[in-house]
């Protein structure tokens, strides 16, 4: 056996925890997206943290928090036992192949079937759907727009809302209306318009504007998420249905935040009235341990594009491989067995009731709060009180939610930003998260909100040096970060 090179990291040290947490922001912050990992280091959120439970983590000190981060995509928290002992039993059982790409392999064969099932199950014109497997949510979606416009060739314009978020891959990233993450990647996909979320008389002007037989497709979000937990007018999602079938235009329904229960409901689309032709999912179908991204697709669309000589026509490496579709295969399981979505459902009224009384009782602080099942939005006050201008307004928006972020962190909840809505922060709690450690995070929001009574008190109560250093990073040009050492 040859000995590793000089240097060379092995999984042993990483396994042994022979890396400090000094050496591993060293080497993210050498090797990996310096500047983003700096900032979060200047802001104390860098890590590494460890788990303690599925729903707790820990800093290199030992401080805990509950973690209410991950961005959708922990269902059932960090290596979640009933996921990582079927992952022990499927490696010492499984021999199926490990990518099966051009064969049938019993892993891709199950999932599929029961994906399709599942959402039959709501939407019986579903039942001859067919999925195909990516490793992503931008990737569901990719695929979900070639299959759109492989039905309608002829078809130039591809519709989603303001706010939305489809990923940051170039196809994705033309429907995710932000200027911030498309204007220097112009010109995107050509064809790309925008209408405002939740206004049903807005997207059938813009359908009728353009032609109808000249749109490819309608993406959607049931709620936005990125957007900041924003839950469209009753009637809306059953609108846009009706809207698109009449003229013939194909819907997507983008699941990858909202289904499989997060939002209380198998699948958010379905529960609001839209039986939509594609649907995309991705985040939770990895149980928080692998990437799945699924694209569901009714039979003729399918066909259309992968029909005979042409199912090549759209393929990728790793999509359906054996341990991906096993986990996938074992989360459903698991959302099944504990009826996740109905207690996503309860837990998620009782969250929302408390994020509604700490509202009330300090309105100079949280604007305004929003939720539906585990997915849950503080919406900040500018910490900034007096008007700004254009440029400065959206900087003031931003470092408010990352100071927020911050302060949670420090009382002991760990939360997401909202990458197109600036001043939002988001609460994604496992689904499985057990009621006590659930009532202790609200009870830390609360207690954050007490010591927090105006959004002011955000800049007040950030030390001075962190103030400074994140200033500094705003106003500097990307240059050699040097990591904190713990
Ligand atoms: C609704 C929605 N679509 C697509 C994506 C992109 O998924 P991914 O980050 O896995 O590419 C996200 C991610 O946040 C999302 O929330």
């Amino acid at each position: 056996m040859s000995a590793l090179p000089p240097g060379f990291i092995s999984t042993r040290d990483v396994l042994d925890e022979r890396l400090s947490g000094a050496d591993v922001r060293r080497l993210e912050l050498t090797y990996g997206n310096e500047e983003l990992l700096y900032g979060l280091d200047v802001l104390g959120l860098a890590g590494p943290f460890s788990r303690v439970t599925p729903w707790e983590l820990e800093d290199e000190r030992g401080v805990r928090r509950i973690n209410a981060s991950g961005y959708a995509a922990t269902p059932f928290g960090e290596m979640p036992p009933a996921i990582t002992e079927f992952m022990h039993e499927f490696l010492r059982k499984n021999r199926a192949m490990g990518l099966p790409q051009q064969s049938t392999g019993p892993w891709r064969a199950a999932l599929q079937a029961n994906l399709v099932g599942l959402l039959a199950r709501e939407l019986p014109s579903h039942a001859d759907s067919q999925v195909f497997f990516c490793s992503s949510g931008t990737e569901a979606i990719e695929g979900a727009l070639k299959f759109a416009k492989a039905w309608r060739p002829k078809a130039k314009y591809q519709i989603s809302f303001a706010s939305g978020y489809h990923g940051k891959t170039l196809g994705s990233l033309s429907l995710t209306p932000n200027p911030e993450y498309q204007d220097i990647f112009r010109p995107l996909v050509p064809g790309a318009l925008t209408s405002p979320y939740g206004d049903l008389d807005a997207l059938t002007r813009l359908i009728r504007r353009v032609g109808a037989d000249n749109v490819t497709c309608v993406v959607v979000e049931p709620i936005q998420g990125e957007g900041g937990v924003n839950i469209p007018p009753a009637g809306f999602l059953r609108g846009v249905g009706e809207l698109c079938r009449k003229y013939g235009i194909p819907v997507i329904a983008d699941e990858i935040q909202t289904g499989l229960g997060r939002t209380g409901h198998w699948f958010e689309s379905a529960a609001q009235g839209l039986d939509a032709d594609i649907v995309t999912l991705a985040k939770p179908l990895g149980g928080g341990m692998t990437a799945v991204g699924a694209t569901i697709v009714r039979a003729p669309i399918y066909k259309k594009m992968l029909g005979g000589l042409s199912s090549k026509r759209h393929s990728n490496t790793f999509g359906g491989g054996a341990l991906a579709m096993a986990v996938g295969l074992k989360s459903l399981e698991y959302l099944i067995e504990n009826d996740l979505p109905a207690r996503s459902a309860a837990l998620g009224a009782e969250g929302l009731a408390r994020l509604q009384a700490v509202q009330k009782r300090f309105p100079n602080l949280l604007e305004a709060v929003r939720g539906q099942g585990m997915l849950f939005a503080l919406q900040f006050r500018p910490m900034v009180g007096v008007p700004l201008p254009g440029a400065l307004k959206e900087l003031v928006f931003e470092a408010t939610a990352i100071l927020a972020l911050r302060e949670l962190h420090q009382g002991g909840v760990m939360a997401n930003l909202s990458l197109s809505s600036k001043r939002t922060v988001r609460l994604t709690p496992a689904l499985d998260m057990p009621h006590d450690v659930f009532t202790t995070m609200f009870d830390r929001v609360e207690a954050f909100a007490q010591t927090h009574p105006g959004a002011r008190h955000l800049l007040t109560s950030t030390p001075p040096q962190v103030t400074a250093r994140l200033a500094a990073f705003a106003a500097s040009k990307p240059k050699k970060r040097t990591p904190s050492d713990g």
